[in-house]
């Protein structure tokens, strides 16, 4: 049994103030959650408030991005061996905002994913193809491709230690959501896919999340399907009410 994992990804939103806030009014919506993984992924500057507020109280935190060398002239850049003095325990890796924007390729999100875990830190490691690919059929290869390429050489000994999130680019702050359907083969593809170069025990063990444009209305047929253990949340994870009701899926 996978547990369910469901991360907010606040992207570059909230001060500190709001930052106060949003996690207050999380905490009190979901406190009785006990079935349910959290995590919350701040920017850099929230960090260390956040994860004050969360002590002791179940939620997890994470960080967007990070270097992937422990330190060194990087004007700028954060280190993964930083992130653990704010005890986050995740870090999203290959976020396509990161790709698009700032020109990270497979190479680059390999040596962060072997970096970060070479910390003891738990990658959310993304993936996801555009709408052109999609539409050019060519969906599987994409993936295939992002996943190889992303995890190579890394050997997934602790399936627990690595979340991979598969967000189609096309579905990300757009209100498009995949239909439950293509995000159920899709997540089935994938978990084959881990099991040809992992092992089907392994495979069976990593959780996949959803992402893109994730809301009340949709996580509960999104969480039924067999493949699909969990939800990575940008827009709606911004709003406590939005957010705990996703957390909440079950009802
Ligand atoms: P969204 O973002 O929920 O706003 O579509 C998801 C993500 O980028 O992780």
């Amino acid at each position: 049994m996978r547990k369910p994992i469901i991360a907010g990804n606040w992207k570059m939103y909230n001060s500190l103030e709001e930052a106060k806030l949003l996690v207050a009014g999380i905490l009190e919506k979901v406190k009785d959650v006990k079935d349910v993984q959290i995590i919350l992924c701040p920017s850099f500057t929230a960090l260390a408030v956040v994860s004050e507020i969360v002590k002791n109280t179940g939620i997890e935190l994470g960080a967007q991005n990070c270097h992937y060398q422990e330190k060194g002239a990087f004007t700028g850049e954060v280190s993964p061996k930083f992130l653990l003095d704010f005890g986050c325990k995740y870090v999203i890796i290959g976020h396509s905002e990161r790709r698009q924007y700032f020109g990270e390729d497979d190479a680059l999100i390999n040596r962060k994913l072997k970096a970060v875990m070479g910390f003891g830190l738990f990658p959310i490691f993304c993936i996801g193809e555009t709408l052109d690919q999609r539409n050019q059929k060519q969906t599987f290869d994409v993936l295939k491709g992002q996943v190889l390429k992303g995890l190579e050489g890394i050997s997934l000994s602790d399936p627990l230690k690595m979340v991979l999130a598969y967000e189609p680019v096309w579905a990300i702050g757009t209100g498009v959501t995949a239909t439950k359907e293509q995000a159920q083969e899709v997540h089935k593809y994938l978990r084959d896919l881990l099991s040809e170069t992992w092992g089907r025990e392994t495979a069976d063990r990593v959780r996949i999340q959803y992402g893109g444009s994730v809301k009340p209305e949709n996580i509960a047929e999104l969480m039924e399907q067999p493949d699909i253990d969990g939800a990575l949340v940008g827009g709606a994870s911004l709003d406590p009410e939005s957010f705990s009701r996703i957390i909440k899926f079950k009802g």
